[in-house]
């Protein structure tokens, strides 16, 4: 087995969470079950994040169990000739303490007869809630077999505890084995958004007609050409009006010449996320009410890269964006100053939500959205209650997390203009996001998508070439 990542990186994270459950706690973490598509055929199977982060080990029908006292168990498929020759190699028990560093293997035929003695003694039973169809109950189940036997003198462990916390805190800082992971994914994202750039042009130029899926099959391309398992996400191209479509996925629409292309496509590469949106003329050059949306939304998105840097909130990306984009819409003559009133009334009130209506990032990580809170742990029980100014509901503010050198998270800023009275006809169907990659530093933060460009000029200079 090669492991990408260096076992010891992997031993390193498991002594970590094994001081943080304690001497007498025990984490329990299942990788991901295999999922049927239909009949007879199954999905690309993809570890469990939590279970990949903590020993590498890529095969289904896994187990990990960590101990308090820092020893790692793994359950894992016995070695099987017949089953090999069907579904592939497997590692098997024998061989898994040295090519993962870890303690003891044993068959995953075993597991509900170690389980109970794993557990005995323990005073928590860590694991992941609400990630695994069933595991509530198997845990029960196993705990109701050292509580049958406490006239023998088993010690059942009294609490049960949600591992995602102290696991998902350890995530949102990567080190930096999972930075140069990232680096590298963002970088392969970034060639299969320039081949699509591209391709679109080209055909064009030619006369031929160009579809979604053609510029879906050179994301495609790149990315598996350098490696990458999978998309880390479901791909988004969106032509012209379906760019206003958010989650709108990679079809058959037609990409004609005049309108705009928006991508929003990202690789997974050894575990890792990337998450990148462009969006370029079809034909390599931007019209002047597409340049004018564009270059605001680009504006908005250089006011959140500035103030993205370690010691500031989360939110601050997001104030920044959106002071842009709503003094922009008020130039542009999409909102109505007599009708919104001042810059200030329009952030108050939310006006400029009928065209920016999402967050302006997430972290990013193994998951695409990883894990991670986004309230500064610090400072939890500070709440402030507030009216929403569209909707009425009560929100319960809490501060924002303060970004940490090796956080990493997207900045996507986006003008979505479906047609409405009052919204000036040469900006409607206009769909624009620009989102990019950021490991925050202690100064500012580091691009890692960038190498598909964003400006104006050479957007349309490599379409040319
Ligand atoms: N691609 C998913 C997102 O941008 O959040
Ligand atoms: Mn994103
Ligand atoms: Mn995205």
């Amino acid at each position: 087995m090669n492991l990408p990542t260096p076992a010891s990186v992997f031993a390193q994270r498991r002594a970590q969470l094994a001081a943080l459950i304690g001497p007498k706690g025990v984490a329990l973490i299942p990788t991901a079950p295999e999922q049927q598509r239909n009949r007879d055929a199954d999905f690309l199977y993809r570890p469990d994040s939590y279970f990949y982060y903590l020993c590498g080990f890529t095969e289904p029908q896994a187990w990990l169990v960590i101990t308090g006292d820092g020893k790692s168990t793994l359950f894992c498929a016995p070695k099987d000739v017949e089953r090999e020759i069907w579904d592939g190699y497997r590692l098997g028990p024998a061989a898994a303490p040295a090519e993962l560093g870890l303690d003891a293997a044993y068959s995953i035929a075993e597991l509900d007869t170690q389980l109970p003695g794993l557990l005995d003694g323990r005073d928590a039973v860590w694991y992941p809630f609400a990630t695994h169809k069933g595991l509530e109950t198997r845990v029960d189940g196993w705990l109701n077999k050292v509580r049958a036997r406490v006239r023998y003198g088993t010690l059942c462990p009294e609490q049960q505890r949600d591992l995602c916390g102290p696991l998902d805190e350890m995530r949102l800082v990567k080190d930096a084995s999972e930075q140069a992971t990232m680096r590298r994914a963002a970088q392969i994202s970034a060639g299969g958004h320039i081949r699509a750039m591209q391709l679109s042009a080209r055909m064009l130029r030619e006369g031929q007609a160009v579809r979604e899926y053609h510029l879906d099959a050179e994301l495609l391309h790149e990315f598996r050409r350098h490696g990458s398992q999978a998309p880390a996400y479901g791909s988004i191209v969106a032509a012209g009006a379906n760019a206003c479509v958010l989650h709108y996925r990679a079809d058959a629409g037609l990409v004609q010449s005049g309108e705009l292309v928006l991508i929003d496509a990202g690789c997974e590469l050894d575990g890792y996320a990337s998450d990148i949106t462009r969006t370029f003329p079809a034909n390599g050059t931007f019209s002047g009410p597409q340049r004018a949306l564009y270059e605001l939304v680009l504006a908005s998105q250089e006011a959140a890269i500035a103030v993205t840097k370690a010691g500031a909130r989360f939110t601050d990306p997001h104030e920044a964006t959106v002071k842009v984009l709503a003094q922009g819409l008020l130039d542009l003559g999409l909102l109505d100053k007599n009708k919104v009133g001042t810059l200030q009334d329009v952030i108050e009130k939310r006006a400029y939500f009928q065209f920016y209506m999402h967050r302006t990032g997430h972290w990013l990580g193994m998951d695409v959205h990883d894990c991670g809170g986004y309230i500064e742990p610090s400072e939890i029980g500070q709440t402030s209650e507030r009216k929403d100014a569209l909707t009425g509901e009560t929100i319960i503010d809490r501060p924002a997390r303060i970004l940490q050198p090796g956080m990493v998270l997207t900045i996507e800023p986006g003008l979505y203009v479906r047609p409405a009275e009052g919204v000036p006809a040469q900006f409607h169907n206009i769909g624009i996001r620009i989102e990019d990659d950021a490991i925050v530093t202690t100064t500012g933060c580091e691009l890692i998508s960038r190498g598909v460009p964003v400006a104006v000029a050479e957007i349309e200079a490599l379409m040319r070439g």
